[in-house]
């Protein structure tokens, strides 16, 4: 990343968008055209709302938390219409009431999907989830930001339509870039698609792409970055990169309960990327958090919406050892022995 700068519109860049473009794509497991986008993950998510739906829309939003919520309110701020199914936070939505919803609402175009919900620290079965899609054969558009590269996402073998990531997840990469695949049906939808558009708009970046460049000036350093990272990630491989997530989310979910704490999701849905930690009432979340840092050099996020002060998330995506678990699992239980002993 301090590598000097080099223009945007010069060979140099286009031998780098092409190098890492069909990277990209191995992960993403897709043949679908793929592009990046130099925006965070809700740039990202934003673009896969105004480039393949119009105003009035009907949508389906299928929420289990904060991120889930999100991708409703752009696709409603844009005009749609959004039906909303919301689940219990904690819990997964179930693709039985997925398909009872679709059969009994035939309108709807497209259905909105996050797969991996960071605020609750839970995985949605996509897999499932994409088959009654296909089977109504609507158009599914899912948020993938904490999940791709981390945990199996299978684009074009589950027809993922329209998937969005974020660099700074399972990445490894800073914050700066999102990436979104496309499939053929949704180019058909782009066709038709009247939302409003401009910094996000696919045809421009598919345009500027068969120029080997991109709509606007991208984030170069995080594109360096991108590329040794996406080396990284081809070269352990995805399999061996999916095997140490699941471990190290056991290895830390089984250190949790061992201080006496609760997992936020319910058995059976917890991510493999982030978990929520429920902290008991007598306890100041907050002053958890800050005494982590401090203390520890370790920063841990804190609940968002109705989470707040509620639950700590513990990040655990991209460059995770073992030993960081253990180190986190440590300094958290020493700071619960001197609260108690105060
Ligand atoms: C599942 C999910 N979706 C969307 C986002 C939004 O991404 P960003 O914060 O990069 O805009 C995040 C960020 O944490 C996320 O975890």
């Amino acid at each position: 990343m301090s590598k000097q700068m080099i223009n945007h519109r010069g060979k140099q860049f286009s031998t780098l968008i092409d190098r890492v473009t069909p990277k990209l794509k191995r992960v993403f497991k897709t043949k679908n055209d793929l592009f990046i986008l130099t925006s965070s993950g809700t740039g990202g998510m934003e673009a896969a709302v105004v480039n393949f739906l119009s105003s009035e829309d009907k949508v389906l939003a299928a929420s289990i938390g904060a991120f889930g919520d999100r991708f409703a309110d752009i696709a409603e701020k844009y005009g749609a219409e959004v039906r909303r199914i919301q689940k219990l936070w904690g819990t997964v939505v179930n693709p039985k009431e997925l398909e009872l919803e679709l059969k009994l609402h035939p309108e709807i175009k497209a259905v909105l999907i996050t797969h991996n919900e960071t605020s609750t620290g839970v995985t949605n079965d996509l897999e499932s989830c994409a088959a009654v899609v296909r089977k109504f054969d609507k158009l599914l558009i899912v948020d993938a930001v904490s999940s791709l590269s981390a945990i199996p996402v299978e684009t074009d073998k589950w027809g993922l339509d329209v998937v969005v990531s974020g660099s700074q997840k399972g990445w490894m990469v800073p914050p700066g870039l999102a990436f979104i695949s496309v499939s053929k049906k949704a180019w058909v939808a782009h066709a038709e698609a009247k939302m409003p558009r401009f910094y996000f708009d696919i045809s421009k970046a598919r345009t500027s792409l068969e120029k080997h460049q991109t709509s606007f000036t991208p984030n170069i350093s995080a594109l360096f970055a991108l590329d040794v990272a996406l080396d990284m990630i081809l070269k352990e491989g995805t399999r061996s990169i999916f095997s140490r997530h699941k471990k190290i989310a056991k290895r830390l979910r089984k250190g949790v309960k061992q201080l006496g704490l609760e997992v936020f999701a319910k058995n059976g849905f917890e991510s493999d990327t982030v978990t929520a930690i429920k902290i008991p009432s007598e306890i100041d979340a907050r002053q958890l958090r800050q005494i982590l840092e401090d203390e520890y050099d370790i920063v841990v996020a804190g609940g968002q919406a109705k989470l707040s002060g509620k639950v700590i998330r513990i990040g655990h995506l991209g460059l995770v050892t073992e030993d960081d678990i253990d180190d986190v699992l440590m300094s958290i239980k020493s700071i619960l022995e001197s609260i108690k002993s105060v």
